[in-house]
């Protein structure tokens, strides 16, 4: 039986643009580490939070991998104890979904250590707990991809269907976060309660558009539905300078240009051709408006948290 193990989760792409709160992908070049120990003393407790951690709570009811693995002790009737230490690979309130990363990498290497492990759907639940925690809200769209891999669409939330989709394969994503932090309540609190009927029709128009294209590898499909007319308009003045950085991306070629989750991180899809432009462009047009940023080109890979040490 095992008794030490770590898990690796990677970062996400939530809302992809146009699926608020139900679409994300993964970007397999950041990702939050969590090292799970069986102890015999009962009950959840973080030793240690390194990496980029910045001021993250150590009680394990108030930080999103401490309080996942107590959602699964309650629900599984646990009678030992964890001790846990949490490696930051993701920066705090970036919009790279560095909340659900730490949970989905806590409840893997925790159901690790069971002798009758709980299937990924439960997992999925007792990471919802911890993003919670994070967020004031239940949402999926950085869990599921982060547990499962690729370009993940939930349809609801007490009992979530998860689907992967398909990503054309000539698609890179390109990620930019500026430095600065905005917070996921933050983001959310602004967003208005209600949708023009004409926004509805556009913004499920688009969603359908999207997703038919990356199953038919219709690349005028999904540059012509990746249009967020709900939920982009009313962040994208919480990021400094997204007009240009957006005109950048898709005067470099993207094929859509984005809020990465609740931001500030700006995301794009480009053919890999054009990757490295949309990427240059994007950086430039922070520069321009004072903010140094990081940055990636992610293939979409199509897997998502595992055990990279036991
Ligand atoms: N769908 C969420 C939002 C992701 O945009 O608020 C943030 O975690």
């Amino acid at each position: 039986m095992l008794t030490d193990v770590t898990a690796f989760a990677p970062a996400t792409v939530a809302n992809v643009g146009i699926g608020f709160d139900i679409l994300g992908h993964t970007v397999e070049a950041i990702g939050d580490r969590v090292r799970v120990r069986r102890s015999d003393e009962p009950g959840v407790r973080i030793t240690e939070i390194r990496g980029i951690a910045g001021a993250l709570p150590i009680e394990p009811e108030r930080n999103t991998a401490g309080r996942a693995v107590q959602a699964m002790v309650e629900d599984l009737r646990i009678d030992f104890g964890f001790e846990m230490q949490i490696e930051k690979g993701i920066p705090l309130a970036s919009g790279l979904g560095g909340s659900a990363a730490s949970a989905v990498a806590a409840v893997v290497a925790a159901n690790a250590l069971l002798v009758q492990p709980a299937p990924p759907l439960r997992l999925l639940m007792y990471a919802m707990q911890g993003e919670i925690v994070a967020s004031g809200s239940a949402h999926l769209d950085n869990i599921a991809p982060s547990l499962f891999g690729g370009l993940v669409l939930t349809v609801g939330i007490d009992h979530p269907r998860v689907k992967k989709i398909p990503v054309p394969a000539s698609l890179r994503c390109v990620i930019v976060h500026p430095h600065m932090h905005l917070g996921t309540r933050e983001a959310r609190a602004i967003l208005k309660a209600d949708v023009s009927r004409s926004d509805f029709v556009w913004q499920t128009a688009n969603l359908a558009g999207f997703i038919s294209g990356c199953y038919s590898d219709d690349l005028d499909m999904i540059r012509d539905s990746f249009n967020d007319v709900i939920i982009e308009p009313q962040r994208s003045s919480l990021i400094p300078g997204f007009a240009a950085v957006k005109r950048a991306a898709m005067s470099a070629g993207a094929l859509g240009c984005s809020i990465s989750g609740a931001g500030p991180t700006v995301f794009a899809w480009s053919e890999i051709q054009y990757a490295e432009a949309v990427r240059g462009g994007m950086v430039a047009a922070f520069a321009s408006h004072g903010l140094a940023a990081d940055d990636w080109i992610s293939k979409i890979e199509n897997y998502g948290a595992r055990v990279v040490k036991a």
